[in-house]
This record gives structure tokens, sequence and C-alpha cells, in this order.
């Protein structure tokens, strides 16, 4: 019988406090559709406070104790109302200098009201937090989010009173056995940095619809439709007006499924054409605006709605000099209109899910999309939580995104080692997303066989496009050995370039071209362009990168803290010399 510790207080003592907090996950299985609903934000001024030893977990904070059982008045360490205040969303490294580097947890917290407006259930949302959320409602842990870039979503409608007091605990620590784990090339922002909504709904409702151009034939459109509640028999009322749509679609035990003959025009980079889709079951109703394409690969090249296309792209981080991660909607489109500028019809969101903004603009504007999760580097790739975690980000970024006409391509991860646990880890993603959507392709960023001097990675079997990130020219100085990579290798599977990148400081001019100068980067270009032009497998490149970006990894001279291989400052004020070399390349494609 162990001796019982008479002096036990669990908020110094108990080292197992996070157990309580672990359960319920909130998974891609929790996401709703939320298309076109009416939804009510939370954002605005929020109270915050680090908390740098889990204060609020362990001395459980949320229940706000202010006296003893006898009802004696105890004192207390929290002050809700009377911490400083923060815009949500945001990330905090950008709100004050203190918290620039801050590495940690941190408590959101603030009091709303609600009235019922005749809706049976009410969903709590938040866009994305990084990097583990935990979620409280009026004095009850809701849930616990591990994923830094993805929504999750938990229904309140049991705990929302009049009066509502929200705490979202955030904690951006790195974790070795994290995705990404804990050595990155990107600033580790932290926060509350996507927007937090709620959601009102009908008993019954749509939780999940999928509709896209039928995989068959390009003449018919494919729908299909999921319904949680009570109500799992009836039929659905699907409209797209333009189109002449006004289907009914039968429902079984909470499943529809319908292929409609239509005949949209079809969503391309040139002509991004949209229809307002909307779709009806009993009292609820989503509306979305959705693009029907196709995208196929065939005997090695890439085919858009049937015509053979060159992928001209660009790589970009989600990152504002101002705003960190929360990036608004007017940066993207600027950034999208400078990879338009360059010649781009294609862009990679790199190393992970950016917000569903992006997706969205990219539809209208008409850029395609690589959509990536943070399988990233020297993952722990035996670790079953670690793969759990990251099957729930890729299925959570192919729920959100599933019905955006730019999002072409799937990645399940970037730059990871050819191990035996890595394969394992990764062909379980590549099978994941190929049975969420068969429509859209699947690829990595990988590494050149170095040894061998060849593109040689076992993960190539498990993938529509085989991603090549290399740095000839750069990391290393020999040219040459690209040339011979290149003729080395034999794929019948089409290669992306989906990095090769110079550093360069804006307006650093220097006629010897020493690197990190302007001329340095544009001589870089023009060889690895001139190199790359000549390889018939190749049918997609998404240099490295867009503009200069956040990280502590970089601290010479040039770089403080930035790394520099953009083709813009990070300010995108100014475009360097290889910005052009670019340029002229696509538009002579
Ligand atoms: C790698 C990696 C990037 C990184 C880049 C670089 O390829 O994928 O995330 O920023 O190289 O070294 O600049």
């Amino acid at each position: 019988m162990s001796k019982t510790v008479r002096n036990f207080d669990a908020t110094i003592h108990n080292e197992q406090y996070l157990q309580e907090f672990l359960r319920p996950v909130l998974t891609a299985q929790d996401m709703i559709c939320d298309a076109g609903r009416a939804k009510e934000s939370l954002d605005g001024v929020w109270n915050f406070q680090v908390d740098p030893f889990h204060s609020f977990l362990r001395s459980k904070w949320f229940q706000e104790k202010r006296h003893d059982a006898a009802g004696r008045k105890i004192p207390w360490d929290f002050d809700f109302d009377h911490w400083e205040e923060v815009q949500v969303p945001s990330c905090w490294n950008m709100t004050k200098e203190q918290y620039f580097y801050y590495e940690g947890a941190a408590i959101y917290t603030r009091a709303f009201t609600y009235q019922n407006k005749g809706e049976a259930r009410v969903f709590l949302k938040v866009g994305a937090a990084n990097y583990e959320t935990r979620l409280f409602l009026n004095q009850h842990f809701l849930g616990y989010h591990q994923g830094g870039s993805t929504p999750f979503y938990v229904e309140v409608t049991a705990y929302l009173k009049d009066e509502n007091r929200i705490h979202v605990v955030v904690d951006n620590s790195r974790d070795p056995s994290g995705v990404p784990m804990h050595n990155i090339d990107w600033f580790n922002y932290g926060g509350l940095y996507r927007s937090v909504e709620l959601i009102r709904l009908p008993e019954t409702y749509l939780q999940d619809v999928l509709v896209q151009l039928s995989v068959a034939k390009e003449d018919q459109i494919a729908v299909s439709l999921k319904v949680a509640g009570s109500n799992l028999q009836g039929a659905a009322r699907l409209t797209i007006a333009e189109l002449g749509v006004d289907q009914q679609i039968a429902v079984q035990d909470g499943r529809g499924e319908a292929v409609i003959q239509a005949h949209p025009t079809l969503w391309s980079p040139e002509n991004p054409q949209l229809y307002e889709v909307s779709i009806r079951y009993g009292d609820d109703q989503i509306t979305e605006r959705i693009g029907f394409r196709q995208i196929k690969v065939r005997d090695g090249d890439l085919y858009l709605n049937g015509e053979k296309v060159f992928f001209k792209g660009i790589a970009l981080h989600e990152e504002s000099v101002q705003d960190g991660k929360a990036v608004s909607a007017a940066e993207i489109r600027e950034n999208f209109e400078l990879a338009k500028e360059l010649g781009c019809n294609y862009v990679r969101l790199a190393h992970y899910p950016h917000t569903e903004k992006a997706a969205e603009i990219a539809d209208e504007v008409g850029i395609m999309l690589w959509e990536e999760i943070p399988v990233y580097w020297a993952i722990d790739f035996a670790n079953p939580q670690t793969a759990e975690n990251a099957q729930n980000q890729l299925s959570e970024m192919i729920k959100r995104d599933q019905n955006r006409a730019s999002v072409v391509i799937w990645s399940v991860g970037n730059e990871n080692p050819d191990t035996d646990a890595r394969l394992h880890f990764m062909q379980q993603l590549a099978a994941t997303a190929r049975r969420l959507d068969p429509t859209r392709l699947v690829s990595a960023a990988c590494l050149v066989n170095h040894g061998e001097r060849t593109i040689e990675d076992r993960l190539a079997q498990h993938l529509d496009i085989i991603g090549i990130n290399e740095y000839y020219g750069w990391y290393v100085q020999d040219f040459d050995a690209l040339e011979e990579i290149l003729a080395n290798s034999r794929t019948d599977k089409p290669v992306f370039i989906t990095e090769f990148g110079a550093g360069a400081l804006a307006h650093h001019h220097d006629e010897a071209a020493g690197l990190f100068s302007e001329e340095y980067q544009a001589l870089f270009y023009r060889r690895q362009l001139e190199i790359l032009s000549k390889v018939p497998y190749i049918k997609g490149l998404s240099p490295w990168i867009l503009y200069d970006f956040r990280s502590l990894r970089r601290n010479n001279r040039y770089q403080r803290g930035y790394n520099r291989k953009g083709l813009l400052s990070e300010d995108k004020h100014h475009r360097k010399l290889a910005f052009y070399e670019l340029q002229k390349f696509y538009g002579q494609k």
C-alpha cells in the first residue's frame, strides 16, 4: 500500500496535469461544412496573457475559483478582464516586442453574449491556432486540437448561456514529435491567428459536401453529401442556377450521392469560371462558389481540362512583415498578383495549409495551387501519435478545400530522409489523400540522391508528381552535377522542381556577383533555368521563393534573421534582378 501523501497540492505537485486535457481530441471528423453559412465572428479585442508555466491548466483558472469550499474568499492569480488586450486574429509575436521570440503557452479570453434565434445547435469554429489548442467555455473543457494550420470545430450547444466566457489556451512550443517537428526553416509564430466564429445550425444539418466535375466525364457533376442529426432519410435539393441544375438527391442513412448532367464552362487560370452552388436539406442550406475542372497526369504530362499544361510557378510562405502568419486577404491578393506578374499559372503554398482565403482567392483570380502538410525534414516517423497527427492534418486540409478548383495537388511532405519508417509513414499519407479525394494529384518535395547522383526516392512510386528540391549553384556550388543528375535520371512520371533558389539582399549589388548579391542570384536563375529548360520530364517549377521571409536560422550580415531567397524583399517593395530572369523565362514558355 503506497503511503498516502498528506501534503499533496495538485497546483504544484501534479506533473500529470495535462492528462485531463488530452481528450476529447478535435479532428477532421468533427468538421462541419460551413460554406456560405451565417457566422458570428468572435474576432476583435480579447484579453491575453502569456502562461509559460501552464498555470491556467495546473491551477484550473478556467473554474474562476475565488472562494474555498466553505465560501471563504481565497486569493487568485488570474484577472481575465484586466489582462492586456490583443486583436484576434493575430500572432502574439507581432503584438508586442517582448513577445517576438516567445514560445510557450498563452491564454486568450473574452466574454460574449448569446441569444438563441431559433437554432437547435451552435458550433464554435477556430480557423487555426499555432500550434496546439485547448478550448474552454463557461468553465467546461471543450477539447484539444493539434496542428497549427487547419480549422477545428466543436459543438457548444449544451454550454452556451446568455453571458459567456471563452478561454483559448494556445501553445506554440516546438515538439520533436510534432508535425512539423522542432527544427524548421521558417518563423515559429504563435497565437490565435485565424478567425473564431459561432455557427448556428438546425438539428439536422449538412455536415460534409463534395461537388466536383465527375472523374469519369467532363459533362457530369458528381455530388456527395453527408447529413448529421436525427433526420437521416429524405432528399436534398441541389441548385446551380446558371447551369439549369435543380436536382433532388436522395439521402439514405445520412448519405447522398448523385451524378448530374451539366455543361459548365471549365475553370482554368485563363478563365476562372465559378458557379454558385446551393444545397438545401430540411431547414439547412449551404452555398458556395465552385469551379469545375479536371486535372490529370497521362504519359508523364499534366493535363488541365484535356489541355497539356506546364506549371509555371513560385513558392510562397504564409507570412506578412507586419502581421506574421495572420496574412490578410489583401496581402494574399497582392501575392497572387505578383505571381501573375511573373507569368505564373501556379503557386506552391509551402510548407503547411495556408488560410482558406488563399484557395478562395486563387479560385477567383485563376491560380493553380499545391497545398501541403508540414511533414517537414526529420519527422518522428516511427511514432504512431505523430502519424495520427499528420493523417489528421491532411484530412482537415482536404476536407476544408475539397471544393476549391484552384487546388490541384495535395503534398504529403518536404525534404524527408528516404528511410523505411518515412516510406511507410508517407505512403500511408498518400493513400489517405487518394481515398479522401481521388480527383486531385498527390506529390511531395523530395531530395535528390546526391550519392548516386540521380533522382531516386522510394516514395516516388506512391506519387503522381515527383517534386524535387535542388540547390545546385547555391548550397552545392557545382552546376555540372545538376546536369549530370538530370541526365542520369529516368522517370515516367512528371517531375516538378519544387525548389531552387539563391539568397540576395535587396539592393545589395556587386559587379563581381558575390554570394548574396542581386547579380549572383540573377546569374544563378539564368543558369538553373537554362539547365532545367532542356529536361523533357520536368513539367513544373516553383522556385524558392516569392519574397524574403523570417527564419532565425539565417544570421549573416545580409540575412539578419531573414531567409533572403525571395525574388522580392520581405515587404515586397523591391523586385530583385532575378525576378526579371524568371519573368522572362515564363514569358517565353
Ligand atoms: C529547403 C526547405 C525550405 C528552406 C530552403 C532554404 O529546401 O524546403 O523550407 O527554406 O531549403 O534552404 O532556403
